[in-house]
């Protein structure tokens, strides 16, 4: 068997090449500072001074560890009650001076969040992270998110193709190779080459780095034809560009790591990469280069499907797969317009949607874009859509079709009582990640305005899928909330939306409050829980909770046995803290991810009551003068809402 000979011969070039990466000093020096990913914890830990003597001892060591001439690092204060984590990274095609330079300046940022928890800083050129607790092995978290180039490639069409087989490659060859790194270019026409680079963190498991690729490389996908972008997770790093950000000298040949792992002992001789040094790597690299191109003759890929932006449906064909748009095909009508059930003629099933948006409000050239946009967005927990028709005036909108409908079926219809808790508490977890998606993680933040159970869709597996999202930013901007219908739902819409016109992400934050005291309960938030008094639910939630009766609240359906009492105080918890009157004092779907993970009981409670303005249609709906207790009810409220 050649195994061994293959690793040896890699160890020597490895070894090479790190020898000159090494070498090379900072003749263009260029630490690469783009900023991709800057967060900070959203608490602060308890015993600072010991917390921030225990981070600057981590850094130091991290510091040291570059200036050694490594180019990543773990340090750690594990023991105390204070421990911390830290870890640094530089992309290896950095000379070692940026190292230090990305490093410092990843550090200053870094310093600026106040003594919280954790935090975490990605460059272009490195990245920089610390937690209270132990992350090494972390490859994949929901903060994955890509940063696509404002400028469109060259030779856009040839320009994809390229991306798509050299980030292919590198995804496939990075958890193979050792210190997970690689730089790679790709030709595309004439004088126009793809560059590329991707990179692991290094304590991660090789599946770890295979899992974390995958994900990187599905972001990424909705780049192109951008002439660059970039895709990151907490594990991995990926980057392509139409413009070379390494020297010519640093790329990795990485053909050899292309081969299927349990190949054949003829293809184990292979092995080795290049930097285009000494004869021995040329006389391997032209070998690879023989292989490659065999290999690759061999087995087409048969990922350029995956690449495509939103696909443009033909109108007859989407009328053809609706039958006419019949009433029979028709699932529903929501706030933007009727959704139908459509068969497309390969048999694939979709949901089309027909927005009912004024054309005369919306320029053409916007729904372009904003479909696009909308159609970047992937989430396991957001409705995914498929792509666009315009005819005339008309505009459709293919969304992947969703079985078991909508939650509120779940909840208040035909189906009503037959979601068990875990299915519940499931929906209301997936929920508030795909709101934290939108708003924290992709590139944009989606306010998505019209959360609600009717807007939230449930697969084959009862998972929740947020639909409708993006579509409120094709209303015109500047309408005016008191005189236009806003864009939401009575009943779930926060108060200083509704009265104000105040956006902000907690406007979703407290639809989602809304939402989960609906799912707990199994009651609409809009109808009283008891026929004998006028308290909807969300007031009805408040004060059972204020008066420790909280249970009470529990849809009768749920079985005493599935549930703990603490989780159960616990979601409400959450729920009345998403409904807090400002808007300020909600937290953010991040921060309710954690606190819906977190186990035992919540260390934050809801301080202020919300306010009780989604009962009263009448000042919501703005025609404000015709009843006199609206009108001072309105004022109060806007009176609180200021004043936060
Ligand atoms: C790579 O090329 C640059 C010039 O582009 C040169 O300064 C550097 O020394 C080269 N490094 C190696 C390892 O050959
Ligand atoms: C840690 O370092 C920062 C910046 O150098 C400094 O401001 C802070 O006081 C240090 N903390 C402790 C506890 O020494
Ligand atoms: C954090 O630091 C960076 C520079 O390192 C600075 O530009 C930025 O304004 C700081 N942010 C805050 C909130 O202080
Ligand atoms: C592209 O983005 C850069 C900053 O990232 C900005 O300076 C430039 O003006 C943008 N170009 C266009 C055409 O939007
Ligand atoms: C090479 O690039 C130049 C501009 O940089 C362009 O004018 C020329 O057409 C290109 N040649 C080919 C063969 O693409």
């Amino acid at each position: 068997m050649q195994q061994p000979r293959k690793r040896c011969v890699m160890k020597l070039l490895w070894a090479i090449v790190w020898v000159f990466l090494l070498m090379e000093n900072g003749a263009n020096s260029d630490p690469q500072l783009n900023l991709l990913n800057s967060v900070c914890a959203q608490y602060n830990v308890p015993n600072s001074q010991e917390f921030s003597r225990n981070l600057n001892a981590t850094f130091l060591k991290l510091r040291e560890e570059l200036v050694s001439g490594n180019y990543f690092a773990t340090a750690d204060q594990a023991s105390g009650s204070s421990p911390t984590y830290a870890m640094v990274q530089c992309r290896k095609y950095l000379s070692p001076t940026d190292c230090l330079a990305c490093f410092d300046a990843a550090l200053s940022r870094i310093r600026n969040c106040s003594t919280v928890y954790g935090a975490g800083v990605v460059y272009d050129g490195c990245l920089l992270r610390y937690e209270s607790t132990n992350f090494y092995d972390q490859s994949t978290e929901e903060g994955h998110s890509m940063n696509c180039g404002n400028q469109t490639a060259l030779n856009p069409t040839s320009f994809h193709a390229a991306v798509g087989g050299l980030l292919n490659d590198l995804q496939v060859a990075i958890p193979r190779i050792k210190g997970y790194f690689a730089a790679g270019k790709k030709e595309v026409s004439g004088n126009i080459t793809v560059y590329g680079v991707a990179q692991c963190i290094e304590t991660i498991s090789k599946s770890g780095c295979q899992d974390c690729m995958a994900v990187v490389y599905s972001d990424i996908q909705q780049c192109p034809p951008s002439s660059d972008g970039r895709a990151i997770d907490v594990g991995c790093f990926l980057r392509y560009s139409e413009s070379p950000f390494f020297a010519d000298n640093q790329t990795t040949d990485i053909a050899p790591f292309l081969k299927n792992e349990s190949s054949s002992k003829k293809d184990a001789l292979i092995g080795g990469l290049v930097g285009g040094i000494g004869l021995l790597l040329l006389v391997l690299a032209v070998f690879f280069w023989f292989r490659s191109s065999r290999s690759k003759k061999m087995e087409p890929r048969g990922d350029i499907l995956e690449l495509r932006g939103p696909v443009h449906y033909s109108y007859s064909d989407l009328n053809s797969a609706t039958q006419n748009f019949s009433l029979e095909n028709k699932l529903g009508a929501g706030g933007f317009g009727d959704v139908y059930k459509g068969v497309l003629k390969n048999g694939k099933v979709v949901a089309v949607k027909k927005l009912a948006i004024d054309q005369s409000l919306r320029a053409k050239a916007d729904f372009e874009s904003e479909v696009r946009i909308i159609s970047n967005v992937h989430h396991r927990y957001l409705l995914r859509l498929l792509g666009c028709c315009s005819k005339g005036a008309e505009l459709l909108l293919v969304y992947e079709f969703m079985p078991n409908g909508s939650l509120d079926k779940f909840l208040f219809g035909e189906k009503k009582g037959s979601l068990n808790w875990k299915q519940r508490f499931d929906i209301i977890l997936g929920t508030a990640r795909g709101l934290a998606y939108l708003h924290e993680e992709f590139h944009l933040c989606i306010i998505h305005r019209d959360i609600k159970p009717g807007n939230i869709l449930l697969d084959h597996d009862f998972q929740p899928k947020i639909a409708d999202f993006g579509l409120a930013r094709l209303l015109p901007q500047d309408r005016s909330h008191l005189s236009t219908k806003f864009a939401g739902t009575l009943g779930y819409t926060a108060p200083e939306y509704a009265i104000l016109g105040q956006l902000s992400e907690k406007v979703d934050a407290y639809s989602y409050g809304v939402v989960v005291l609906e799912i707990i309960s199994g009651q609409k938030s809009s109808k009283t829980i008891s026929d004998s008094d006028d308290e909807f639910l969300l007031k009805q939630g408040w004060s059972l909770y204020e008066n420790n009766r909280h249970e009470e609240l529990v849809d009768e359906t749920l079985d005493r046995s599935e549930y703990d009492a603490e989780d159960i105080r616990k979601v409400i918890e959450i729920a009345l803290l998403c409904t807090q009157a400002s808007a300020a004092s909600r937290p953010t779907m991040s921060e309710v991810v954690v606190l819906l993970r977190s186990k035992g009981s919540l260390n934050r409670r809801p301080t202020s009551k919300p306010i009780f303005v989604e009962s009263d249609k009448k000042v919501q709906e703005g025609t404000a003068t015709s009843n006199g207790s609206s009108v001072s009810n309105a004022t109060a409220s806007i009176t609180e809402l200021s004043g936060r």
